[in-house]
């Protein structure tokens, strides 16, 4: 019998052990190519002879990037378009997508519009399919995250992360991150934008250590990372109702102050300075954005290695 496809869908399908596995071999590969030109490929170049493929029904830039120089350093390459220059964008079923993309290419990283999709695209693929963002989640985004924290602060286990604003797609995957990786997230978000309840009741029957409510000051209270996104992701129609509501989940200095006193700031960017976050905070000594975004590059190569059956 051969193996099961490794689907990189949502962070709560995974074996916390498997998350474990990625994050470390991120450790490794980034310091193993310290200092090297960013073209050259590992020593051990684990997607030689492999091609990925990219769909974006969204914009992006770092996932785009990343996934791209990702390959390039394992070794692989890419085929890259958007939806609606493809068949796709006109209509033709994903699940027929798939089962061309599955005979041309290794693997398909998607960014989607709608959650189901990635779903419908990995059930009639035979190559492994990673979610690279949709509506419902952003599992990639959130694995560099935890690899910022641990390069700065240590083993994330037992830490308390804050997220502060929209409950949305990185909210989630941050959720579903918590109960695999043992720590503990605190929310706050405003009643009409909260999280998802059944990413909450997942995480609370997987004895995980998740609180939402509703005030920023009491999620931030001695937390190790204090973590925000836009208040308006892609495909959001209702801007100003919004910014009206979120409004009082700004993170600044005041904010942050009452965070612990050595507490990192982390946004997924892009970043909207003087909406969701003051330039003080995401600009200032404890911001680590920079490092986040560069860390989308070598979290992904350990996901794609991990696809590819090297992990
Ligand atoms: N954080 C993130 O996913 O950025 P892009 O939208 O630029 O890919
Ligand atoms: N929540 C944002 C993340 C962008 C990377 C969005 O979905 O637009």
């Amino acid at each position: 019998m051969s193996a099961p496809v490794r689907h990189f869908l949502d962070l709560w399908k995974l074996d916390g052990s498997d998350l474990r596995a990625i994050l470390e071999d991120a450790k490794r590969r980034k310091a193993a190519r310290l200092g090297w030109p960013k073209g050259r490929p590992d020593a051990d170049a684990v997607a030689e002879g492999r091609v990925l493929a990219m769909i974006f029904e969204k914009n992006s830039t770092r996932t785009r990037f990343s996934f791209d120089a990702a390959m390039r350093q394992l070794g692989g390459d890419v085929i890259i378009s958007n939806a609606v220059d493809m068949q796709l964008g006109r209509g033709e079923p994903i699940e027929d997508t798939a089962r061309v993309l599955s005979r041309m290419v290794d693997a398909v990283m998607i960014r989607a519009n709608n959650h189901q999709d990635v779903e419908r695209l990995a059930l009639s693929s035979t190559i492994p399919v990673i979610n690279g963002l949709s509506d419902r989640s952003h599992p990639c985004q959130i694995l560099a995250d935890l690899l910022t924290i641990e390069e700065h602060r240590g083993p994330v286990a037992g830490k308390t992360l804050a997220y502060v604003g929209d409950g949305n797609n990185v909210c989630a995957s941050f959720i579903h991150a918590a109960p695999k990786l043992g720590f503990r997230l605190n929310i706050a978000s405003p009643a009409i934008y909260h999280p998802d309840l059944h990413d909450l009741a997942r995480a609370a029957q997987e004895q995980g250590m998740v609180h939402a409510g509703d005030d920023p000051r009491e999620a931030v209270q001695g937390a190790d990372v204090v973590i925000t996104d836009t208040w308006v992701s892609m495909g959001d129609t209702d801007h100003d109702e919004r910014l009206d509501a979120l409004e009082p989940y700004q993170v600044d200095e005041q904010l942050m102050d009452l965070a612990k006193g050595d507490a990192v700031f982390l946004h997924c960017l892009p970043a909207h300075r003087g909406e969701e976050v003051t330039d003080e905070v995401i600009d200032g000594p404890k911001s680590l954005i920079w490092d986040e975004a560069e860390n989308r590059l070598h979290a992904q190569k350990s996901i794609l290695a991990w696809c590819f059956g090297a992990i």
